[in-house]
């Protein structure tokens, strides 16, 4: 079905190209990245279907894709956020998203705390330094969120796992005493523990990541909220599994009223996905600029006027998408797809596993000036982009229908 396109920003719409003596129509400019409308709304409507015993909290974990379209949809349907950065929380509220609904996790100390702080964001201090920067703050609330780090962590690879000792991520959960002190001594109450063991993982890790999470729970006797982060695995490409959510929070529930019944303590969760809401509603529209080779034993390269400086997760993390040649043919080549940039790693086709070696998709024979369409791309694709690599421009981002 054709996709209605509801808001363009290039300004060459609808020019017809010429090159190489050969017409074609481009429609709208390329590279781009298409995001589906419905797609999102979908996503939302089953995040909101689902159901914990003790309450849900659904935050949107921003670092995933801030379009601003995007950020008004999840908005406007009662989706709450985690910004990654003060700067994510600062944009978040200059697109008129209330404070009380940020949840604010970063890395880097917050360069605007008290601002924050005043405007209602929620603080989770992700080390120790963060925790006193928050405890001296004269607008800090009497509760506060810790972000710790569990022991393991789990992910598509070892770039994505954010739990264990290879981790900066969080407070390192054996500092769990030192994080108690400092809180009773500044009279401050942590009411909200943050977990994210990685993104990515095989769906059948969250069974433990929940037994982890409620035994760190156990020593925040305060706490009523356990933030179990994201992570949940979309399928992009061949054996990978996709994430069931409703089964995954059924088995959080069952174990959620076990703490109850083993503890008395009814746990609320929050849950923080950006890859499940939004990967699949992404399309990156590109054009062959080029097709060379390397000989009867080499390979065939196509070039695409796109590359790490738009989407880096394959040179990144050897993330495989499906990748589809816009053409009628129906002859299949092999090829390996390459990006614009100069940079030997900037592979589209990285082979399974071993992200430092290519990989030949088959693919419709090509010609230079189609269109390839890259799926699923919505999320850490735009938001995540090498940008300004070789002065190339960015691709434009378009919602559609
Ligand atoms: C703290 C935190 N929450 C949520 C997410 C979202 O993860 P995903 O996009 O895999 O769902 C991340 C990803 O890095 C994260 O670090």
């Amino acid at each position: 079905m054709a996709q209605k396109v509801s808001k363009i920003k290039s300004a060459t719409v609808g020019r017809a190209f010429n090159f190489a003596n050969k017409s074609y129509n481009a429609f709208m400019k390329t590279p781009r990245f298409e995001y589906s409308r419905a797609v999102i709304q979908e996503r939302i409507n089953l995040f909101q279907g689902l159901q914990s015993p003790y309450g849900l909290k659904v935050r949107y974990a921003v670092k995933a894709n801030p379009y601003p379209e995007i950020i008004r949809m999840m908005d406007s349907s009662g989706i709450h956020f985690d910004a990654s950065s003060s700067y994510e929380a600062k944009e978040l509220l200059s697109l008129g998203v209330v404070g009380e609904k940020i949840s604010l996790s970063s890395q880097q100390t917050a360069h605007d705390l008290d601002e924050l702080l005043k405007s209602g964001v929620l603080f989770v201090a992700t080390s120790l330094k963060q925790l006193d920067t928050f405890t001296v703050s004269e607008f800090r609330p009497s509760t506060v969120a810790v972000r710790i780090n569990p022991e393991v962590g789990y992910g598509h690879n070892k770039r994505t796992s954010t739990g264990g000792v290879n981790s900066s991520f969080g407070i390192w959960h054996e500092y769990i005493d030192e994080v108690l002190k400092k809180t009773n001594d500044a009279g401050v109450k942590i009411d909200r523990v943050h977990i994210h063991f990685g993104s990515g993982a095989d769906p059948s890790v969250w069974g433990d990541v929940m037994d982890k999470s409620l035994l760190i729970m156990e020593r925040f006797v305060d706490a009523t909220i356990l933030d179990i982060g994201g992570g949940y695995k979309v399928h992009r490409y061949a054996e990978e599994k996709e994430a069931d959510m409703k089964e995954i929070m059924t088995m959080f529930s069952v174990k959620l009223e076990e703490f109850f019944a083993r503890t008395g303590r009814k746990i609320s969760l929050e849950i923080e996905p950006g890859t499940y809401f939004v990967a699949h509603a992404g399309t990156l529209v590109a054009t062959i600029d080029d097709i060379v080779d390397t000989g009867k034993d080499g390979y065939t390269f196509l070039r695409l006027n796109t590359g790490m400086n738009d989407f880096l997760r394959s040179s990144l993390y050897g993330a495989r998408h499906k990748i589809e040649v816009m053409n009628n043919s129906e002859v299949l080549k092999d090829y390996v797809v390459v990006g614009h940039n100069c940079e030997s790693g900037d592979i589209l086709t990285p082979m399974a596993g071993n992200p430092e070696e290519i990989e030949t998709r088959k693919l419709r024979e090509a010609r230079i000036g189609d269109e390839v369409k890259i799926y699923d791309t919505g999320a850490y694709c735009a938001s995540m982009r090498a940008k300004g690599y070789n002065s190339f421009p960015s691709a434009e981002e378009v919602m559609v229908d």
